[in-house]
């Protein structure tokens, strides 16, 4: 159903993966995106994709850990749309290189990590929100991760970034609540995407995920974004603050 159309979605990372899908489901609900990455040429692929489907969509180049760029992202999307109404914060980067223990990590990747996922979600927040509130309320959705409730050992700089954005979450939310901004955070399992690509050239850790996730199969980039505009939308308008895992059943068990 068309229930999202004069509204105004800024979705960044936009140019591939999870974000890409969310693109496309804002648009099919009748919503005007502005498609954020750092990567210009993904992001105009979306946009692409979009406007094929019949969708409205712009691009902007930002990095969200940037506050320069981010408020310039934030600015782009008025000028282009002439409102925020819903905002997702998805850009994301997991470690770089081999899993190695703690006290190998080196202290500028751990710091980049934290930037981007934790830092790049609060510059979204803090400049996205007064166009919220002076569009009367809206929806956000920050991505964490099944590893915001679990880690692996190893190099603790992506678990520790999506812990901290469901605190990140639940304190925006209670700060918004009662002026119609709400904030909730989602926590994928394993997706097929451009992050990913590594875990599946390797084809026993493969079947080994597999094995371990209860429907013994991975998340679709659609499916997650299925979830993260419902959250969005007027049908989730009495949740605020909370954390959805989308895993397979993996966290169940
Ligand atoms: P992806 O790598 O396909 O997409 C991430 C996008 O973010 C890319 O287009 C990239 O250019 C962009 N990006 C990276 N750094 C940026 C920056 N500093 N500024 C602006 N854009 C930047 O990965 P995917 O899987 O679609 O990830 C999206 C989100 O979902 C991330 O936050 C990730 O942590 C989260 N997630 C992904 C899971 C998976 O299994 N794929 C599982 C759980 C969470």
């Amino acid at each position: 159903m068309d229930t999202m159309t004069g509204k105004v979605a800024l979705v960044t990372g936009a140019g591939s993966g999870i974000g890409r899908a969310v693109a496309l489901e804002f648009a099919a609900k009748g919503a005007a995106v502005m498609v954020a990455d750092f990567n210009l040429t993904g992001a105009e692929e979306t946009v692409r994709q979009v406007s094929a489907g019949g969708g409205k969509a712009a691009a902007v180049k930002v990095d969200v850990a940037d506050e320069a760029s981010v408020r310039e992202m934030v600015t782009a999307t008025v000028k282009a749309f002439g409102r925020i109404d819903y905002l997702v914060n998805n850009a994301g980067i997991s470690a770089a290189g081999p899993n190695v223990p703690l006290h190998e990590v080196d202290v500028k990747a751990f710091e980049r990590v934290l930037d981007v996922n934790v830092v790049g979600t609060f510059l979204g927040l803090k400049h996205a929100i007064p166009e919220l509130l002076k569009a009367g309320g809206g929806g956000i959705v920050n991505l964490a991760s099944t590893m915001g409730d679990r880690a692996t050992a190893g190099d603790p700089s992506y678990p520790t970034s999506k812990h901290a954005v469901r605190g990140l979450t639940k304190s925006a939310a209670l700060t918004y609540a009662a002026q119609g901004v709400r904030v909730n955070c989602v926590g994928p399992g394993v997706v097929r995407t451009g992050m990913t690509e590594a875990i599946f050239e390797d084809e026993q850790t493969t079947a080994w995920l597999k094995s371990v996730t209860p429907m013994r199969r991975f998340g679709e980039p659609a499916e997650i974004a299925k979830l993260i505009v419902f959250l969005c939308s007027e049908d989730a308008s009495y949740i605020t603050g909370a954390y959805y895992p989308i895993d397979g059943g993996w966290l169940a068990g």
